[in-house]
């Protein structure tokens, strides 16, 4: 019986996993490191412990009573943080440090899909840029330049031209240490989703997909960010295509995984490419997404802990995950500047009157003399959620308008692909729910 749940993270997705957990009935005692704002109306917020210290997490855990860690970001999951938690006999929600490699490592990711025959883009390692420079040659543009290792999601450069690829692979060695190897791989010309799946090691179930917007502009232009909104369901993903991913991703992937020894608890990310009505994977990673675990754990009905606490016990296969059909958008307000350089400190108003129609998750927000202010480049992500897309589109962003904060910036065509093909709820079937 899971009563006390710790929850490690600070971020938007940390704050929608912590709401979404506090639903969970009977109620249960929540604890956040370090937590943020947001995260404070439903946890108790520690903040002197550090997500690098798994000694100190463990500590935490046991002399508190907690029943269920929940793990937000991949470097504490790359840093073995499941592993010593095991070792304590604490439960936990998030891959070990082996499995979470899928995200740690490229090339582990890359070389398991080669050879149990995953969809993903064609690709070859190098440790020698003078080698990687060739082959760059040899195969022309556009073409991708991947960091081997975890570059704070800035080890990916998609070339547009040779020349391009060229000093991409001299920057790699910019990434440190995530850098000493690179994978130079076939540009994908498609349509990108993310598609997080729960799993225990031997059922793998796909959520709804999402999809996010990486890019800083409208119209998916300018530089990459961490995501600037993100909604569900994603009507590029039908239910043919998620059939293929459920069929030819995520089930081989689970497969392959454990005939290499590994067992795999936690989300699964697969990242994906759709050409020409076939998924293909671009990327894993280790954990939920951000900002698209705020724009999917509103629709989900099941209790969250019933099913994390499935995952970790290996009964996966046992439990019902229902979704709801109604759509869901996230909009990110970013300070002015992000992702380079930006105001701190800048004091928000107007939360109290959005929060009467949508969530609003926290993600780069502090408390100074009791004034909530900025204190990330990603501050706020406004959830709606509507019968339709079209609906939550425009329910997010009237709670968008009601929020105030110096240079605040934030995309106003979030879900433009979706609102462009999915249909209105009164013009039934509704698309790609489960
Ligand atoms: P990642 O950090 O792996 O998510 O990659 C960042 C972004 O680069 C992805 O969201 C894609 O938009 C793009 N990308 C990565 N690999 C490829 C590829 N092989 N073909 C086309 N685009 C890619
Ligand atoms: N939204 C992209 C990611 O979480 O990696």
């Amino acid at each position: 019986m899971v009563r006390t749940i710790l929850v490690i993270g600070s971020g938007g997705r940390e704050h929608a996993l912590a709401w979404k957990l506090s639903k969970s009935m009977p109620k249960k005692k929540i604890y956040a490191i370090p937590g943020n704002p947001g995260i404070a109306e439903v946890a108790e917020c520690v903040e002197n412990i550090s997500i690098s210290d798994n000694a100190a997490i463990v500590d935490f855990a046991k002399n508190h009573d907690v029943d269920l860690v929940v793990v937000g970001p991949e470097a504490p999951l790359v840093n073995g943080l499941v592993d010593e938690l095991d070792a304590a006999e604490i439960k936990s929600f998030g891959p070990n440090k082996i499995a979470a490699q899928m995200e740690g490592s490229k090339i582990f990711a890359k070389q398991l899909m080669k050879k149990y025959g995953i969809p993903t883009a064609e690709f070859e390692i190098f440790d020698n840029p003078y080698y990687a420079k060739r082959y760059v040659l040899m195969k022309g543009a556009p073409i991708v330049i991947k960091a081997d290792g975890l570059a704070a999601g800035k080890g990916v450069i998609v070339a547009k031209t040779v020349e391009d690829a060229v000093n991409a692979v001299d920057e790699m060695k910019t990434f440190g240490d995530a850098g000493n190897k690179i994978v130079v791989e076939e540009f994908m010309d498609g349509e990108e989703a993310s598609v997080l799946a729960f799993t225990d090691g031997k059922t793998i179930v796909p959520m709804i997909a999402a999809q996010d917007h990486k890019r800083l502009l409208d119209g998916d232009e300018g530089v990459n960010t961490g995501g600037m909104g993100a909604y569900a369901p994603a009507p590029v993903v039908t239910a043919e295509i998620m059939a293929k991913v459920e069929e030819k991703i995520l089930k081989p992937t689970i497969a392959a995984l454990n005939a290499e020894g590994i067992t795999y608890k936690g989300c699964l990310y697969a990242g994906l490419m759709i050409v020409d009505g076939e998924p293909k994977v671009v990327e894993f990673n280790c954990r939920f997404g951000d900002p698209e675990t705020q724009a999917v754990l509103p629709l989900l009905k099941s209790d969250l802990v019933d099913v994390m606490v499935a995952c970790a016990d290996g009964t996966l296969d046992k439990e019902k995950i229902s979704w709801s059909d109604k759509s869901a958008v996230c909009v990110v307000m970013a300070s002015g500047g992000y992702p380079k350089a930006y105001k701190k400190n800048l004091p928000i108003s107007g939360i109290t009157k959005a929060k009467l129609s949508s969530n609003i998750f926290h993600a780069g927000t502090a408390i100074v003399d009791g004034q909530l202010v900025t204190s990330g480049g990603r501050v706020l992500g406004v959830t709606a959620t509507a019968p339709d897309i079209h609906k939550a589109v425009n329910k997010v962003y009237k709670a968008v308008k009601l929020i105030k904060f110096e240079d605040m910036y934030y995309r106003k065509d979030i879900a433009h692909r979706a609102l462009a093909i999915a249909p209105k709820v009164d013009d039934k079937p509704n698309f790609g729910t489960r």
